[in-house]
């Protein structure tokens, strides 16, 4: 089969090579360079408590699905890639700064995750403020991966598999038979004719032609602190008083903003800011740190909220999208129920059929 994806995120070539270890001839449409949109700007964090604490049953499920998937993805990936993407379970700690809050937290403790004391957390991240919180919840096996090295890795994978990426090539508009099916993707350079096309682009996935896909961008800032000599950055990620801290190999990333800003990727002084006071007030220590990277991403949301994963009305033409604040943590299991269901082994997930939305 020949398979057209738009989109070179984590999704798209996830899928994109799984299909062509799959023996299918696999071209990934990328209108910049692989892993150079939301999977770049990430926090690359495998969030299973901290994001999905308002999550359906479906969700949960398949976020825990691909948690678990992810170890044995990230090897192999590194083993076909030859580059490092550094999983590494290093825990999440969520902080309460009233009882109010650790009790809603406490509802999260069970098998693998802990309350935490104030003493305790300080414990563990010694950087958190000594005063201002009432305690935590630890989640000692949570992961977190590099997500900017991500997005090359799986380009070389999914080459080696046989793939073939097209960068800088942008999907302009999809050709479609007089019935509405989808043959194939149009670019400035081209034409390219498919037996089905995926459509992994993302925030922009509901730009192109009359795809007419609902998914919108939301907007997350982010930044980078470093820290001064002698000071170590905490492994574990961090989330209090209304943001995350990650740990990167130059620092602290902080994030992020939520909003609902369209296609706009310009970072703001705002929320330079807001990012920085946050975190000071969380860590105070980190008032002595430099900032060395602020930037922006976009997230695709869906309305309800959830991924779409699967057919879309028009016959020839499949969706990964609306991973919204997981993109990372669902990759390995995107990957593998978009090409199953496409390779006819697997059906789509009704909660995230895209076909949910209206016609
Ligand atoms: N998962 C991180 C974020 O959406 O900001």
């Amino acid at each position: 089969m020949k398979i057209i994806i738009i989109g070179g995120g984590v999704a798209g070539l996830a899928i994109g090579w799984r299909l062509a270890e799959a023996g299918q001839e696999v071209t990934v449409l990328e209108r910049s360079q692989p892993g150079g949109g939301a999977t770049g700007a990430s926090a690359g964090m495998l969030a299973v408590t901290a994001e999905l604490q308002d999550a359906s049953l479906e969700e949960m499920e398949f976020a825990r699905y691909s948690n678990v998937l992810w170890p044995s993805f990230a090897e192999k990936l590194e083993a076909v890639s030859g580059r490092k993407i550094n999983y590494a379970a290093k825990g999440a700690l969520l902080l309460a700064d009233d009882a109010a809050a650790l009790s809603r937290l406490s509802r999260q403790a069970g098998p693998g995750r802990v309350l935490l004391e104030p003493p305790q957390v300080r414990a563990l991240v010694p950087l958190v403020a000594a005063d201002g919180i009432a305690g935590g919840l630890w989640s000692a096996s949570e992961a977190q991966i590099d997500n900017r090295s991500l997005g090359p890795a799986l380009a070389v994978a999914l080459q080696k598999a046989g793939g073939r990426i097209l960068a800088n090539e942008a999907a302009v508009r999809l050709e479609r038979e007089r019935d509405g099916r989808v043959i194939g993707v149009q670019t400035p350079f081209g034409r390219h004719a498919a037996d089905a096309v995926i459509l992994a682009a993302g925030a922009w996935s509901g730009l192109l032609d009359k795809a007419g896909e609902p998914v919108s961008p939301v907007k997350g800032q982010m930044i980078l602190l470093a820290p001064p000599a002698g000071e170590t950055v905490p492994g574990p990620v961090i989330w209090g008083g209304g943001i995350y801290a990650v740990s990167r190999a130059e620092g602290l990333a902080i994030g992020a903003t939520m909003e609902d800003a369209g296609f706009d990727t310009t970072v703001t002084p705002q929320a330079r800011e807001m990012l920085l006071r946050s975190a000071e007030k969380l860590m105070p220590a980190l008032g002595r740190w430099t900032l060395i990277e602020h930037w922006a991403g976009l997230r695709p949301r869906a309305p309800d909220g959830l991924p779409m994963l699967g057919p879309t009305r028009s016959e020839g033409l499949w969706l990964a999208g609306g991973q919204y604040r997981n993109g990372i943590l669902f990759a390995p299991a995107v990957a593998e129920t978009v090409a199953d269901q496409i390779l006819g082994r697997a059906s789509p997930i009704a909660a995230f059929d895209p076909r949910r939305f209206g016609t």
